[in-house]
């Protein structure tokens, strides 16, 4: 394949001489003249294990070219890629200034060579920015590129390693022809391929990054409050780590409701307690309980904006296939909705069931006997309703909101839609 790489710093340096080494051939572009003569004398323009040998190796076989000439290097290519930097603003925001720079240089020189070619954005960007690169093709080479996203997962030091074998491939892209040429390019490699819609495929590079950082934020807090204790903080996360069946997996990555119940709030009010006697600071922790406060006030302020007031609630217990509820985020929910004068109906078969046969009776009775008395035996009960708040998806349940008339928010973010109410689903990323 014949492929052009604009930016080459890390991302674009690596890339090059990869590609370049299984067999495509390779022109690589930069505006820094003096990294595009490093890189034509077969040396790396950065420190990365392997990558001058890879490099040298490339130029040798004549596979892989330099230059500051961006329509040199689009004259030739069927796909190019774009890694320029994005920055930080002070702010936080992406400082797009390099990556919409080239993306008009990408797109004049196409126009003024009448090229197609089919462009993906390596670098890390958000769905906005993306979007409006592509208001830049449209706008300078209209009908001339195909724009897709491909992030890069590749780590400094490890670099070739990484990029010959990632975790997996993220193919953003809205077009079969595009799919089908980044998943040629990409077949050697052993890695899953997922294809995206673009918008999606950005975010995974944002999720997993700051999944990422949360990690070592996480791993340093716990250690902090070990240390003084005289815990062995390493033993704690070597063991920790070893469970792959609830600490690292799947488990709780799933976009949904508030967390709840007997154990996480209070055990992490525990660990910030423990950090208060330390004089210890531990802003990842105290940010968990602020964080799940947000959810129940984002499905608060989201009834609100309905502007129904006869609200069914279904599920009030702290998670499916419970009774319990204790610091339940929907318990929570009711009474926010209560204070603020909302009718209120709720079902939720096991919290009946449990004060039936008495087993969470005395906690029914005593804490929350106001909620009890709003509770409805079935869920046709809340045929009334004007909106439903779906919290648990009991049997049953989805065939009635089939049929409901109410609107419906899904806490769950299961259902995406219903048949006659507003669409809604928590959690969805705004950007
Ligand atoms: N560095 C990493 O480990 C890494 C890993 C994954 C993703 N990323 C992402 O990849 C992107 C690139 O990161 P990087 O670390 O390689 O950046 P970098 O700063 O090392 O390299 C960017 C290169 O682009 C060049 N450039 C800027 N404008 C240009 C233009 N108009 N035409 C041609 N070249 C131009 C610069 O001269 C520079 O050499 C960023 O979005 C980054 O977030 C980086």
């Amino acid at each position: 394949m014949k492929i052009s790489i604009v930016g080459l710093g890390y991302v674009g340096a690596v890339s090059s001489a990869c590609l370049a080494s299984a067999g495509h051939r390779v022109w690589g572009v930069d505006i820094n003249p003096e990294k595009v003569r490093i890189i034509n004398e077969g040396a790396s323009p950065i420190v990365e294990s392997g990558l001058a040998e890879k490099i040298a190796q490339a130029r040798s076989a004549g596979r892989l070219q330099a230059t500051v000439d961006i329509a040199e290097a689009l004259r030739e290519s069927e796909l190019c890629f774009v890694a320029v930097a994005t920055p930080s603003r002070p702010n936080g925001e992406i400082d797009p200034a390099h990556l919409f720079r080239a993306c008009k240089q990408i797109g004049t020189a196409l126009a003024t060579l009448r090229r197609k070619q089919i462009v993906v954005i390596r670098s890390s960007v958000l769905p906005s920015i993306f979007d409006e690169c592509r208001r830049i093709f449209a706008s300078n080479a209209p009908g001339l590129v195909e724009l897709c996203a491909n992030p890069e997962f590749l780590r400094e030091g490890t670099a070739i390693l990484d990029f010959e074998e990632p975790p997996f491939t993220i193919l953003g892209t809205d077009t079969a022809a595009a799919e089908d040429m980044l998943r040629s390019l990409y077949a050697d490699q052993t890695a899953p391929i997922f294809v995206l819609k673009p918008r999606e495929a950005l975010m995974v590079k944002y999720a997993s990054n700051a999944f990422h950082a949360m990690k070592v934020a996480f791993a340093n807090e716990i250690a902090a409050v070990c240390q003084p204790a005289g815990v062995d903080a390493d033993a704690v996360m070597n063991i920790f780590c070893s469970d792959t069946k609830l600490n690292i997996s799947r488990r709780y990555l799933k976009p949904g409701f508030a967390f709840g119940g007997s154990c996480l709030p209070k055990d992490v009010r525990a660990i910030l307690y423990a950090g208060k006697t330390m004089d210890l600071q531990l802003p990842l922790m105290a940010g968990i309980l602020s964080s799940n406060e947000e959810v129940i006030e984002r499905a608060f302020q989201k009834v609100r904006a309905t502007g129904k007031r006869r609200i069914g609630m279904i599920g009030l217990s702290f998670k499916s296939n419970t009774d319990d509820l204790r610091e339940s985020p929907f318990v929570e929910l009711a009474e926010r909705l209560l204070g603020k004068g909302y009718e209120l109906s709720i079902y939720d078969p096991n919290v009946i069931a449990a004060r039936l046969t008495g087993a969470n009776k005395e906690y029914i009775d005593a804490v929350i006997p106001h909620l009890f008395r709003l509770m409805v035996p079935s869920v046709e009960e809340l045929a009334n309703c004007e909106l439903l708040l779906v919290g648990h998806h009991f049997d049953g349940v989805d065939a009635v909101l089939e049929t409901n008339r109410a609107s419906v928010i899904d806490l769950t973010a299961r259902r995406a839609a219903t048949s006659a109410g507003v669409v809604e689903q928590e959690l969805v990323l705004e950007i």
